[in-house]
């Protein structure tokens, strides 16, 4: 094999896999050639630690929501319904090596050579030198390119609390990672604290909780996922309450000591500390970027946490090396990651110049019972933005037939526009398939489409879809299955 590459994808997650794809693709027919380096999995965090181990465990505790709705639906269930640990991990893992089969498959049969092992970079001239030190070989093997695509991705954030030093208290703190992959654990935390009320903590509070496990989450901000839409985060911290998840915001952790039955927490403004099983931290995650020699990372002039800057066609300050997905910390969700990972391709092929990466056009969600669905601005931000120049259109799953028939009684869907263009500028979604119905609004958004236009689609009923368009109508005041507005 010679060692010259046009180009070497580094990392073989969402951002790095469809990145080498659709470079190769592209250079293959003209006698290109591309690999792709991976220390770890094919897949990346998205599909061996994030995001579909954790919707493999989502749907697994699904499957007990639905049987406890069986009764009130006349379905007759006898007997206990209890969990089989080591088995629901079982399926979980084969899941995710299905997934990871067939990312392989993808990568040999667009022609892309496979490195298994640690990449290190370094810039020598007008080209690169990639070092790859092989997975289970204590070997080194150099490689040159011409062209790189960094797609390093992210890593927990870890950030040190008072008494973390302890070996009791640090052996007591969990990071995702560790708990997806709990049957590797001597066993599942029974009170569980969760340092971060994001996206992961709230998914992972859910999880636990329906293990069996008591979950506490701490955020120092004022509301849960700060990012969310304000009546979305409070719709959402009243679900997880009625789940008896318990939720303190706005304080900070300062000090953990060890203490029956783990961990003693103590929490700024509390008398008492919170005890605890085990700690997850899940505050955020940083961008990975330990692969680069001190030379090119000063080049890329990272930021405070490590992000690389590129601009919205992935290219960095150092011509040649693209940066798609966490390591640029624009948008740290894997799908962000599949589509900054094909602009990244398209400009090291030197075809893209004008489409851009626009995180407002990004959908993002948030999984377990009830799910939410978010794009755009939240009615704070367009508020702040546009003053008294929007419309807020609502409609109430409860008055939607499909989710009627279904059992779902809870959730709202809301409809932000600009008043004189009808443009959308936002929708927010807490209810019955929320992750598949967001799509619908980024496609709206993505096409330019106005709310008029779209309010105006005939949509299959019974649909959960058809909330879309109520609420969409109802920025009008014209929502036919509302009452009418004075
Ligand atoms: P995040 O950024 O969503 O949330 C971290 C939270 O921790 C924030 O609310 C922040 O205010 C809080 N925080 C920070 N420092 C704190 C401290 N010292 N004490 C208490 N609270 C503190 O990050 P998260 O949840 O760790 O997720 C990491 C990334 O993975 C995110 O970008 C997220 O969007 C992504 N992800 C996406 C999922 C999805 O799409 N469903 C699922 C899981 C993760």
């Amino acid at each position: 094999m010679s060692n010259e590459f046009d180009l070497i994808v580094v990392g073989g997650g969402p951002a790095g896999y469809c990145a080498a794809i659709h470079a190769a693709r592209k250079l293959k027919p003209q006698g290109g050639k591309t690999a792709l380096v991976e220390a770890a999995e094919l897949g990346g965090t998205c599909l061996n630690t994030g995001c579909i181990p954790t919707k493999t465990l989502i749907e697994t505790t699904g499957v007990t929501e639905k049987i406890a709705m069986a009764a009130q639906r006349g379905v007759v269930v006898n007997g206990e319904v209890s969990f089989d640990l080591g088995k629901v991990f079982q399926y979980k893992n084969r899941v995710v090596k299905k997934m990871a089969t067939g990312v392989a498959a993808l990568l040999r049969e667009n022609g892309i050579t496979i490195l298994d092992g640690t990449a290190s970079v370094r810039k020598n001239g007008d080209h690169f030198s990639v070092t790859v030190t092989k997975k289970h070989e204590n070997a080194t093997e150099e490689f040159v390119a011409r062209k790189i695509i960094l797609a390093t991705g992210s890593v927990p954030t870890m950030f040190p609390i008072p008494g973390m030093e302890s070996p009791e208290v640090s052996a007591r703190i969990y990071t995702s990672d560790d708990l997806l992959s709990a049957d590797q654990l001597p066993g599942l935390p029974t009170k569980l604290a969760i340092l971060g009320g994001g996206v992961i903590g709230v998914e992972m509070a859910r999880v636990m909780t329906a293990f069996g496990c008591e979950a506490h989450i701490i955020e120092a901000l004022p509301r849960l996922v700060p990012m969310l839409d304000v009546e979305i985060s409070q719709a959402l911290t009243k679900t997880l309450l009625a789940r008896k998840i318990k939720i303190t915001t706005g304080k900070k952790l300062l000090r953990i000591e060890s203490g029956p039955p783990g961990l003693l927490l103590h929490i700024e403004g509390e008398d008492k500390p919170l005890e605890a099983s085990h700690l997850l931290v899940a505050v955020g995650r940083s961008p990975k970027i330990d692969m680069l020699d001190a030379e090119l990372r000063a080049a890329l002039e990272p930021d405070r946490r490590g992000a690389i800057p590129v601009d919205g066609a992935m290219k960095t300050k150092v011509p040649g090396l693209f940066a798609p997905g966490d390591v640029n910390g624009r948008c740290m969700l894997a799908h962000a990651a599949m589509s900054m990972g094909k602009i990244a391709a398209e400009s090291a092929v030197g075809e893209r110049e004008a489409e851009e990466f626009d995180v407002q056009k990004v959908p993002a969600c948030i999984y377990g019972e009830p799910e939410i669905g978010f794009i755009g601005l939240t009615e704070e931000a367009a508020r702040e933005k546009f003053g008294d120049k929007i419309s807020v259109g609502r409609f109430a799953f409860i008055a939607n037939g499909r989710a009627a028939s279904a059992g779902h009684r809870d959730g709202f869907v809301k409809v932000i526009r600009k008043v004189d263009s009808s443009q959308l500028l936002g929708v927010h979604i807490v209810g019955p398939c929320a992750s598949e119905l967001i799509n619908e609004a980024a496609v709206v958004l993505t096409a330019g489409m106005s709310v008029e236009r779209w309010a105006d689609t005939v949509h299959g009923h019974p649909t959960f879809g058809e909330a879309l368009i109520e609420a969409a109508t109802d920025s009008f005041d014209a929502a036919i299955h509302l009452p009418p507005k004075q």
